[in-house]
C-alpha cells in the first residue's frame, strides 16, 4: 500500500481527530473481555494515526511492548513525538516485520471500514498475531448506522482514501471464512459525548446513539 502524508486532507485535522477519539477509547478498552489479559503482552494498533490509543492502553493496562502501524507518514511522525518513555514503536507496515507472529492482541479503532479487501486484512492482521491471538476492531462506519450514506459523502470529501459500504455481517463473514472465531457487541459508550461535529451529528441524539449503539466492537480470535 502506497504511503500517504495524512489521512485527513487538512493535516491539522489529523491530530484533532486523534484527540477527539480519546474520549471514546476508554469505552473501547472497557469492552476487552476479562479473559484477555493485556498486561505484560505485545500489542498492535492498526491504523494508529497519531498514536493516542496505544498511549492510553499502555497507561491503563501496562502492556510489555506495542507497535502502531499506519500508512500516513506525517501521523506516524506526530505519534513518535508524543510517545515519551512508553515501549511503543510507530511504523509503516513495511518496517514492522519484526513483530510478525509476535503479537498477542491487535486493535483498530475506526479503521476496518477503510479496508478495500477484508480477506486480505484478516490475513495481514493474522500474520502479526500468535496462534490464538485476538483482534478487537471497533467501527460505526457501516450500513447499520442510519446516517452512513450521509457520512460517506462527508468522509470522501475530507479524507484521501476510497470508501466501501460494509454491513457488520461483511466484517464477520470475512474473518469467519478464514476460520477465526467471531464475537460482537456494541461500544456502549454511556458517558458524555462531545457535540462539536454538527455535520456528522445534526442532533444531539445522533451523537448519543452513535457512540452507544452504532459503533460495534468485533472480537476476532485467530485459530490456535
Ligand atoms: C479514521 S482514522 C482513525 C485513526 C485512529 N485509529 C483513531 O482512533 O484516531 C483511520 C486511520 O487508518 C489509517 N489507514 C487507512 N488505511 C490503512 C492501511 N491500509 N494500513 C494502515 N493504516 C491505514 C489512516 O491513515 C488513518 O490514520
Amino acid at each position: 500500500m502506497t504511503a500517504i502524508s495524512t489521512w485527513m486532507k487538512e493535516e491539522r485535522r489529523d491530530l484533532e481527530m486523534n484527540e477527539y477519539h480519546e474520549q471514546y477509547w476508554g469505552s473501547f478498552i472497557k469492552r476487552i473481555s476479562p479473559k484477555d489479559e493485556i498486561k505484560g503482552k505485545t500489542v498492535l494498533d492498526f491504523g494508529c494515526g497519531c498514536g493516542g490509543f496505544l498511549r492510553m492502553l499502555h497507561d491503563q493496562r501496562q502492556f510489555k511492548d506495542g507497535v502502531g502501524i499506519d500508512i500516513a507518514e506525517k501521523s506516524l511522525e506526530t505519534a513518535r513525538s508524543l510517545v515519551a518513555n512508553r515501549p511503543i514503536e510507530y511504523l509503516l507496515a513495511k518496517d514492522a516485520d519484526k513483530f510478525k507472529g509476535k503479537v498477542d492482541y491487535a486493535f483498530s479503532y475506526e479503521v476496518i471500514y477503510l479496508m478495500q479487501d477484508l480477506a486480505e486484512h484478516a490475513d495481514f492482521i493474522g500474520s502479526f498475531l500468535k496462534p490464538g491471538g485476538v483482534y478487537y476492531a471497533a467501527t460505526g462506519c457501516h450500513t447499520g448506522n442510519p446516517q452512513w450514506f450521509d457520512w460517506k459523502k462527508i468522509i470522501v470529501n475530507e479524507s484521501v482514501l476510497p470508501l466501501k459500504d460494509y454491513a457488520p455481517d461483511d466484517f464477520v463473514d470475512a474473518f469467519q471464512a478464514k476460520g477465526w472465531k467471531v464475537g460482537v457487541c456494541r461500544l456502549d459508550h454511556r458517558d458524555f459525548v462531545s457535540v462539536v461535529h454538527k455535520d456528522y451529528f445534526p442532533k444531539v441524539e445522533d451523537a448519543i446513539r452513535y457512540y452507544a449503539d452504532d459503533i460495534q466492537v468485533f472480537r476476532f480470535e485467530k485459530q490456535k
